[in-house]
């Protein structure tokens, strides 16, 4: 997605994509510097590596097919050694609830990167300064199945939220998922308590996923003008 900068999402990309051991499963993120492990990953595999990967999203498949990554899928394999992805927001603040929480699904891919990222023994989120906020303060991407998006909203109206439905931008009409959803981005000021938030959403009848991740980033690598910052959570 826009905004960050290149250099800085390539510089973690690639440090996340240097942790990927032979014979391991890896998920692999969505977005554009999730993309730079991907085709490092790809590089090692041209290499000799032995890997198999499990996108999270159609962008991130296609990308890995060019990368020339051996794929396969969830119910084919015992667990995840590594998931690697990106965020579109991620609290940075130690002293403060939900240190490491994300928000995610700017591009609508969420509900298969919860799923995979979680299934990893090793979540790394890759990112640019950009990214890092002390308290989360951005929309959070709610998809919801085509039935539930009025009754959603409500709900998340009842909860303090701004509800938007997604629009898409070269179709007439609201953004559909990878898995023939919609996605409701619901504004909620500062994120105080993202752990509360994501357990509400969790229980709406009608909601899919969300995108606030808290407590499944075990690290988040930060690349920035001359290396990498490492968090560990
Ligand atoms: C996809 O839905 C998101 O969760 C992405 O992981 C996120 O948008 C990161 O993208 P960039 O690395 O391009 O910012």
């Amino acid at each position: 997605t826009a905004g960050g900068s290149t250099t800085a999402k390539r510089r973690a990309g690639e440090h996340a994509a240097e942790a990927v051991e032979d014979g391991f499963v890896v998920g692999l993120g969505t977005g554009s510097t999730a993309a730079y492990a991907i085709d490092a990953i790809g590089r090692a595999v041209d290499d000799g590596l032995e890997v198999q990967g499990i996108p999270t999203s159609f962008q991130s498949r296609r990308r890995a097919l060019e990368a020339g990554i051996p794929l396969t899928t969830l119910d084919a394999v015992d667990g995840i050694d590594l998931a690697i992805d990106g965020a579109d927001q991620v609290a940075d603040d130690p002293a403060a609830n939900g240190y490491g929480a994300l928000i995610k699904g700017g591009g609508a891919a969420h509900t298969r990167e919860k799923l995979v990222d979680s299934a990893a023994d090793r979540f790394v989120v890759v990112a640019d300064p950009s990214k890092l906020e002390s308290v989360l303060e951005r929309a959070v991407p709610v998809e919801v199945i085509p039935d539930a998006h009025t009754v959603v909203a409500d709900r998340l109206r009842d909860f303090g939220g701004e509800p938007t439905l997604r629009d898409a931008e070269h179709k007439d009409g609201p953004v559909v998922t990878d898995n023939g959803n919609l996605v409701i981005d619901c504004a909620f000021g500062p994120i105080e308590e993202p752990e509360t938030l994501a357990t509400r959403l969790s229980r709406l009848p009608g909601v899919v996923e969300h995108g606030l991740f808290v407590g499944l980033a075990d690290a988040t690598y930060v690349g920035t003008a001359d290396g990498v910052d490492v968090r560990e959570y």
